[in-house]
């Protein structure tokens, strides 16, 4: 099965992340807008992404103007009726997921695979509100999407061995590495990341460090890209809260539940870089720690 147009809800960080990965991949794109309002600010950035591309000379204007042409951003869930792959990235909150797949089992034909981008919550609970089950599985994209390799292909309960074939040769395609991983929460990359960055949140919670510190020693020290604080605003805070709970709704470990200073951040809306403010401030340049985060207040 060869999937030539692909059918995005959520254009959100992610969603618009795939949407450029798809389209520059030579696919056909349907992205839907799943929240009221106007498709103009996800037309804007996904045009930003590819023009900046251009003013680096990493690609010819001719070609992003091709790339944006295949791409539809709507706010009309049943543009994606045609689409051979929908990949949902919409709010990671599992009712409002399963209502999606609910109406995607009306929309698309029985043979589209329909797919979820969830960082941690169960693909198998998405599959049990469908019909035709073995379509359905989890394609999990890394942020930013069109620069990190990984996918993982998870592997719902009754996830077909064709649709894993077709989702596995589909990423090769686009020029990513997928792996296949069994429908466990957090799957492989956040059930070991999310609680790496609960951990450090409670270190600076205890006054064992700050920030700065922090990401400067896992950064100079285990020879990480970022800090666990950097990581934490790069993916959204809010995000991060919602792996925690889901892990901890999981487990039922304390370990895993989301620490105070998390969920305080989140319920004022500073969800990182997403809204310019989290452990970090980025309307400063460079970025400076959260002053109210200076002192521990757990
Ligand atoms: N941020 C990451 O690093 C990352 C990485 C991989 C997967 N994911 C997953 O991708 C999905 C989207 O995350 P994101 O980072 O793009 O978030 P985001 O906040 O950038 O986008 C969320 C999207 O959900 C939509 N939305 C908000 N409320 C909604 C509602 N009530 N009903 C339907 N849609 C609603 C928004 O319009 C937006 O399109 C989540 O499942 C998340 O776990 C995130």
């Amino acid at each position: 099965m060869k999937i030539k147009t692909v059918g995005i809800i959520g254009t959100g960080t992610m969603g618009l992340g795939m949407a450029h990965v798809f389209a520059q991949a030579g696919r056909n794109v349907v992205a839907v807008k799943a929240t009221p309002g106007s498709t103009e600010k996800a037309e804007a950035t996904l045009a930003g992404g590819f023009s900046r591309l251009v003013d680096r000379g990493k690609m010819e204007a001719s070609e992003r103007d091709a790339i944006l042409d295949r791409v539809t951003v709507t706010t009309d869930e049943g543009a994606v009726a045609d689409c051979e792959l929908v990949v949902e990235s919409i709010i990671e909150d599992i009712a409002t997921k399963k209502a999606l797949f609910e109406r995607l089992e009306d929309i698309c034909t029985p043979e589209a695979l329909l797919t979820s981008n969830t960082s941690t919550l169960s693909v198998t609970a998405m599959m049990a509100v469908c019909k035709h089950r073995g379509r359905v599985a989890g394609l999990h994209f890394f942020n930013p999407a069109p620069v990190m390799k990984l996918v993982e292909i998870i592997h719902a309960f009754e996830t077909t061995d064709t649709t894993l074939q077709v989702l596995d040769e589909f990423c090769k395609d686009i020029g990513k590495d997928p792996v296949i991983v069994q429908d466990t929460t957090g799957f492989i990359v956040n059930r070991l990341l999310t609680p790496y960055m609960l951990n450090a949140i409670r270190m600076l919670e205890r006054g064992t460090g700050t920030i700065e510190s922090i990401d400067q020693a896992m950064k100079l020290g285990a020879g990480l890209p970022m800090g666990p604080f950097e990581l934490a605003d790069y993916i959204g805070l809010d995000v991060v809260e919602a792996m925690s709970s889901n892990i901890f709704e999981d487990v039922r470990s304390e370990h895993h539940a989301p620490p105070h200073t998390l969920t305080r951040l989140r319920q004022l809306g500073y969800l990182g870089r997403k809204t310019k403010k989290g452990f970090y401030d980025y309307s400063q340049k460079p970025p400076v720690q959260n002053p109210d985060l200076a002192h521990p207040f757990a």
